[in-house]
């Protein structure tokens, strides 16, 4: 494997490219190419057999491209499908999950709020992690349901999203929360509206430098750190409308491939 083959990261849809972004910002002289598998968008409706089969897919068309590292970019495929994974790929492969520890670490009230997919919430990994780090924290989790199919039409300032948001945050705000963790990577485009309905005190944390500190580490520990000037830009692949994603990666301002892939 060569230091210049590229990052390869996928998600269910567009949110992955809000993991995108910190590793780019991290890692300019990385190429990278990502898969937006809208067209089977949301996973965390799906079961866990039917995850494993798509991440497979995502994972084998990154391989093919020659990825050095995959980023699995999607909370519901890394609970379900990241140990099937990194068993089946010869690849290393890096999830995302959701930040409780740091979450509840900095709680002063010891409650905390993980908005996530019934997928991510119902997972083996995610439960244990919970378990492991919230001994003696409350955690009111909320499924984010609708809110996955908001975004990938772009339609995170749509009333009906608003009004939406208000209503999944409500236990939380009964309880007091003074952390919110976005356990889905397609979330954090809701943070300015999140913002607008929480109150000033409650700390929104979601994954992604977290994500792109830990692929520079594992990069760097194979000696696989691309150092050499990048020309290539990154290369998104949708097999949905490339208008959504174009608009929040801002392909145009930032130059960015984005193309229509049949996968
Ligand atoms: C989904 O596709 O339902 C959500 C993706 C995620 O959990 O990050």
């Amino acid at each position: 494997m060569n230091k210049t083959n590229p990052i390869g990261i996928f998600d269910s849809g567009v949110g992955g490219t809000s993991i995108f972004k910190e590793v780019h910002r991290l890692l300019p002289l990385e190429h990278i190419i990502y898969l937006a598998d809208s067209k089977n968008a949301p996973y965390g409706e799906r079961s866990a057999a039917e995850i494993m089969e798509l991440s497979h897919k995502n994972t084998s068309k990154l391989v093919k491209a020659g990825c050095k590292l995959i980023i699995v970019a999607c909370n519901t495929a890394t609970t379900n499908a990241i140990t099937y994974l990194r068993k089946t790929f010869d690849v290393p492969i890096i999830g995302i999950e959701p930040a409780i520890k740091p979450a509840a670490l900095n709680s002063k009230n010891k409650v905390i709020g993980i908005l996530a997919t019934k997928g991510t919430l119902s997972s083996e990994l995610f439960t244990k992690t919970s378990d492991l780090f919230t001994k003696n924290i409350e955690v009111i989790e909320v499924v984010g349901k609708g809110l996955v199919e908001a975004i990938e039409a772009g339609k995170e300032n749509d009333p009906v999203t608003l009004k939406l948001l208000e209503k999944l945050l409500q236990p939380m705000l009964a309880k007091e929360i003074d952390y919110l963790v976005l356990g889905c990577s397609h979330y954090p485009y809701l943070i300015p509206q999140l913002k607008k309905l929480l109150p000033k005190k409650v700390n929104i944390i979601d994954s992604g430098r977290g994500v792109a500190r830990q692929t520079k580490i594992v990069l760097k520990s194979l000696d696989l750190l691309n150092e050499e000037p990048q020309f290539k830009k990154p290369q998104f692949y949708t097999n949905k409308d490339i208008k959504v994603l174009a608009h929040l990666i801002e392909a145009g301002k930032n130059n960015f491939n984005v193309s229509y892939l049949d996968f």
